[in-house]
């Protein structure tokens, strides 16, 4: 399990990556406390003899420029709004203008925003070329940056054009964590919490005991716990990389969340949305009779003390959401599907991990999150 204050084994063990497994190999998960500084070093491993492009939206670029290995940059505007195939058509502008070659490895440094893009520019670049993912929201170290799907928003919704394309590296330095904005902070902390909900149950209770250590941000904590949440979904998409099958669970509380984002034109964050919608969702599971009761209450009670929202803050209307829910991915027939949790740390087998629901017990769950 995870401990707060390590052993001398256990932070020898602590510095040894997370390895991630898929159908061509394999790539290290590094997370360690001032890796940035070792950034020059570690993309020349990972990416030997490459020519290096580093992407990064224009806040990371200011904040962390120095640190960037020796490279050209390629800064794009900040914001979920910026993940779109005319950002991706201008940065694969950039890189041609500029001459780049297969020869080419790209380096993504930034959110879960600037994974998803840069991971699709590396994805389709002269057929694909690699990339090493340096994360440094919350969201794109415990999530984002780990299980190489990448892509782009359309106007139909989230994620709708991508590719898988796993890093050849991926590199956390949790100390990059202290300079996020507040709402950015504890937006990635939901991630966090579904990690708990659909794998490990003393995880979601070790999050709720330390979420006043969370709040400060205390450095020895948040390396316990990007490191947990990698372990767990690199096990996941480990097994399933394409998500065939139990892929799926890492979409829990995501079918309402990608409806919520898209509907309020992606001003509610996403860990904000999945906070929301693993509370929605969990109802829905009660609701079936697939959890039992009482689960909504304690994913409420961990996201509230996180400083999590559990309603949103302003309507929404609701035909819309159920609408942007029937264009989700996972859809068959246009009938929204779900990951449900059976309880805090297992998920519901259901039919390929997900469940169809009617839309009376939708509409019911959804009002549990409605002002
Ligand atoms: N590919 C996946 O498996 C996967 C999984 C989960 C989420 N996502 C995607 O991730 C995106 C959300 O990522 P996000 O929440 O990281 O958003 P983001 O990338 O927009 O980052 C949030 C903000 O923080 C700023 N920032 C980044 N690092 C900083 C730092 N260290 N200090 C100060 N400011 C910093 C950024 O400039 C940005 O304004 C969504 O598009 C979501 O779909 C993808
Ligand atoms: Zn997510």
């Amino acid at each position: 399990m995870v401990a707060g204050a390590a052993s001398g084994r256990e932070s020898m063990r602590e510095r040894a990556p997370v390895t991630v497994t898929h159908a061509l190999g394999s790539y290290p998960v590094y997370v360690e406390p001032g890796a940035l500084a070792r950034l020059g070093a570690l993309a020349a491993r990972h990416l030997p003899d490459r020519r290096l492009a580093v992407i990064a939206d224009a806040t990371v670029a200011e904040l962390f420029g120095p640190k960037f290995p020796d490279g050209e940059v390629f800064a794009f505007p900040a914001g979920e709004r910026a993940k779109t195939r005319e950002t991706w058509a201008q940065l694969t502008d950039a890189l041609l203008t500029r001459g780049f070659g297969r020869d080419s490895g790209i380096v993504a440094v930034g959110g879960g925003v600037t994974g998803d893009l840069a991971g699709f520019v590396a994805a389709t670049y002269l057929r694909g070329v690699p990339y090493v993912q340096v994360p440094t929201t919350l969201l794109a170290m415990l999530d984002a940056s780990v299980g190489g799907k990448t892509g782009v928003d359309t106007p139909q919704g989230k994620n709708l054009i991508g590719a898988f394309h796993p890093p050849a590296a991926v590199l956390a330095d949790p100390e990059t964590l202290q300079s996020l904005p507040e709402r950015d902070y504890r937006s990635g902390l939901a991630e966090a919490v579904k990690h708990g909900v659909i794998a490990d149950r003393a995880y979601f209770a070790w999050i709720a005991g330390e979420a006043d250590a969370l709040a400060r941000r205390d450095p020895e904590v948040l390396v316990a716990l990007v490191r947990r949440s990698v372990e767990i979904k690199a096990q996941v998409v480990s097994d399933d990389e394409r998500e065939a099958g139990r892929r799926a669970v890492l979409n829990a509380g995501h079918t309402v969340a990608h409806a919520l984002e898209h509907v309020s034109d992606y001003t509610i964050p996403h860990g904000e949305a999945v906070a929301l919608g693993l509370v929605a969702e969990s109802a829905l599971a009660e609701r079936l009779g697939i959890a039992p009761a009482g689960t909504r209450a304690r994913v409420v009670e961990i996201l509230t003390a996180l400083g999590l929202p559990v309603r949103l803050a302003s309507p929404l209307p609701t035909a819309r959401v159920l609408d942007a829910m029937a264009a989700d991915k996972k859809n068959r027939r246009a009938r929204p599907r779900f990951a449900l949790p059976s309880d805090i740390g297992a998920m519901h087998p259901g039919e390929g991990w997900t469940v169809a629901a009617p839309e009376t017990a939708v509409l019911e769950s959804l009002r549990e999150i409605f002002p």
